[in-house]
């Protein structure tokens, strides 16, 4: 076999963020957009890649110096990802790599750590196909971090497993929670989130109060055991409402924004059981729970104050098409 095509969910965070950088849990889902990648061995040692979702065409170099120089933005982590698997898996032919999503980058659903484990998931059924979904986890996630310097790796957990996942960084706990009904729905507020610059922030703020927010995290790791309680129940009535606490103490953090509140107050007042920012903050998406009669007004609610995103959670996990 010298050509596969393979691919991985995004994801939205549903309990945790920013506490999970610091070694608490969160909940995580994936979501039914996936990042695709074709990636196929040639004998001449050069890689080849196209991404036309992030503007890279025809993006070419020897496959010795990977990693090296300057490096398109929209390559950077398909080329780190391949430099990290070769460095563990040497190989001496070539690498032609189409990757292509279902979503746009700007939502913030995690193309580039989807479109990460996909690379590293094709290297390995093509040349390691014993390798182990969790080895394809540390790899891709060792990639974020030679990129972007900071993260939980929550992302790339959803990417590789799938489904609903109660997961503590560095991936030491990834545990599966059954939520295939999750009666989740999505706004977006058409602002991109840096996260690495939210993180940061948040840093900032914590050295100037170090107790306090600590105690916040540790509020927050509460919720997600909860959560993860109520998702196993199914008792989104309790999830709706630690979505709001959670919500609160994101809040505190400030990382929250007008065009959030906006779309988690109109959905709260149309009926939605409970609603917070998802993901970094400051834009990207927010998420709300329904339950019966109040999905219409809540999805109306949305649209009249931003955008509404129909997608279906707890998707499955890295596959080969
Ligand atoms: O902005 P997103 O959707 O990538 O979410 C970031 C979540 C953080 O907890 C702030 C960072 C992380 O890597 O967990």
């Amino acid at each position: 076999m010298s050509t596969i095509t393979v691919s991985a969910p995004g994801k939205l965070m549903l309990l945790g963020e920013h506490a999970v950088v610091y070694g608490k849990p969160c909940i995580v889902t994936a979501i039914d957009q996936r990042m695709h990648a074709t990636v196929t061995l040639t004998s001449e040692p050069l890689f080849h890649l196209d991404a036309p979702d992030v503007q890279v065409e025809n993006y070419e170099k020897p496959m010795n110096i990977l990693g090296e120089g300057d490096i398109p933005k929209g390559a950077k982590f398909v080329e780190q990802a391949v430099h990290n698997f070769l460095k563990k898996h040497p190989y001496s032919g070539g690498l032609t790599i189409r990757t292509f999503s279902d979503f746009h980058a700007q939502f913030g659903f995690g193309s580039s750590s989807a479109s990460t484990v996909c690379v590293i998931g094709a290297l390995a059924k093509l040349l390691n196909p014993s390798m182990e979904k969790k080895e394809i986890f540390d790899l891709s996630y060792q990639t974020v971090l030679d990129i972007q310097g900071k993260g939980s790796g929550f992302d790339i957990a959803a990417a590789v497993f799938g489904g609903t996942l109660f997961y503590v960084s560095p991936g030491t706990t990834i545990e599966p929670l059954d939520a295939l009904e999750l009666p989740l729905l999505i706004g977006y507020t058409g602002v991109k989130a840096d996260t690495v610059t939210l993180i940061n922030e948040v840093k900032k703020r914590a050295e100037k109060y170090p107790q306090d927010i600590e105690r916040i995290y540790e509020e927050m790791a509460s919720l997600a055991m909860r959560g993860r309680e109520a998702v196993e129940k199914k008792d989104w009535k309790t999830l709706g409402e630690l979505f709001d606490f959670n919500q609160g103490l994101l809040e505190s953090l400030g990382v929250s924004s007008l065009k959030l509140a906006l779309l988690i107050h109109s959905a709260r007042e149309a009926g939605a059981l409970g609603a917070k920012l998802s993901g970094a903050g400051k834009g990207d998406c927010m998420v709300a729970l329904t339950e019966g009669n109040e999905k219409k007004s809540v999805i109306e609610a949305l649209q009249t104050h931003g955008q509404y995103i129909e997608i279906a959670c707890h998707a499955e996990g890295l596959r080969t098409e």
